[in-house]
């Protein structure tokens, strides 16, 4: 079995080659419903690997910061994994995909009254939820500090977002009370979908969310600062729901192919994790009808292909 990890010189050309490539693709489009969202450049464009031990290889605007959105999720769930163990985090959100959209309210309603997964709205809500803390202050504080260990540096939100999907996020305000009607959660009902809307509004760039899946490429230690952000035993689970669920209602699609773990966001980020060899980022912000940068799954599927990265290649060719 060969190892398919490709050089330091096919990294760095092929990189540029996609950025160069997909650049002129304008289908997609801007996130509307969270206002802020819609004054995105829509050639916002940025590729970026960091391998697992430590090198970076950037294309395009990798090192503008956008919001992470939904990119934040599975690494809050990693928190609350880290908090209170798997058994008493899966107590209030399943592990099976949807099938629905990621801000479906449907399934919640009609079966189990229990969110599916993590990775959608409701699952990422009931998530949030049980992050510990003396308080909102101090839960941000930890949820801040947990993003600039993954990134490496201090990372800061982007208040303007925050603002406006506070003021418009009435779909999330409806979850979040369908899950205090079934008992999954308490009267702290509007700062927690605050410190929800906080998370999806920290700043990353393309490069701050590569290093992200490096770390967990990496089994939880940041590859630059030898950072252990995240329990061995937390990966499992974690990089589980990221390959069934992280991709919504195209998660099987994704798997088919790509085959990695992800997660994306509206604001036009995608990260997956190669396990063992590196976490590769894109952002633009043009989405498809599932809520993917076109761009994004674009590239994935091409580098997937080319570096025959999925995780039932056996070592490529
Ligand atoms: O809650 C929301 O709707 C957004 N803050 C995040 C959704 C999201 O990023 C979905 N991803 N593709």
């Amino acid at each position: 079995m060969t190892d398919p990890r490709p050089s330091p010189s096919e990294i760095t050309t092929t990189l540029q080659a996609l950025y160069e490539k997909y650049l002129p693709l304008r289908d997609g489009k801007l996130a509307d419903y969270i206002p802020e969202l819609t004054k995105a450049d829509p050639d916002h464009f940025g590729i970026s690997v960091a391998t697992v031990d430590g090198k970076i290889y950037e294309a395009g605007r990798a090192q503008i910061p956008i919001t992470l959105q939904s990119v934040s999720k599975p690494f809050v769930y990693g928190l609350a994994l880290e908090d209170l163990g798997p058994a008493a985090v899966h107590e209030q959100v399943g592990m099976e995909p949807t099938g629905e959209a990621f801000n479906s309210i449907i399934e919640l309603e009609k079966e189990s009254h229990r969110p599916y997964n993590p990775m959608i709205n409701a699952g990422a809500l009931a998530v949030t939820n049980l992050i510990r803390g003396s308080g909102p202050a101090d839960k941000l504080g930890r949820i801040l500090k947990l993003f600039s260990r993954y990134a490496g540096h201090p990372v800061h939100l982007d208040g303007s977002v925050f603002v406006s999907e506070r003021s418009s996020g009435h779909r999330n305000r409806a979850i979040a009370h369908l899950l205090r009607h079934f008992g999954r959660m308490g009267p702290e009902l509007d700062e927690n979908l605050d410190l929800y809307f906080q998370q999806c509004s920290i700043l990353f760039s393309t490069t701050d969310m590569a290093l992200m899946a490096a770390t967990l490429a990496n089994g939880g230690v940041q590859p630059i600062t030898r950072d252990r952000v995240l329990a061995r035993a937390n990966l499992r689970p974690l990089l589980s729901l990221m390959f069934t669920c992280g991709m919504y209602d195209s998660s099987g699609e994704w798997a088919f192919h790509v085959g990695l773990p992800a997660k994306s966001g509206v604001s036009g980020g995608i990260l997956a994790v190669v396990p063992g060899k590196m976490g590769i980022a894109v952002t633009s912000p043009l989405l498809d009808s599932s809520g993917h940068s076109v761009r994004g799954h674009a590239v994935f599927r091409e580098l997937a292909e080319r570096w025959n990265l999925s995780l039932f290649d056996m070592g490529g060719a």
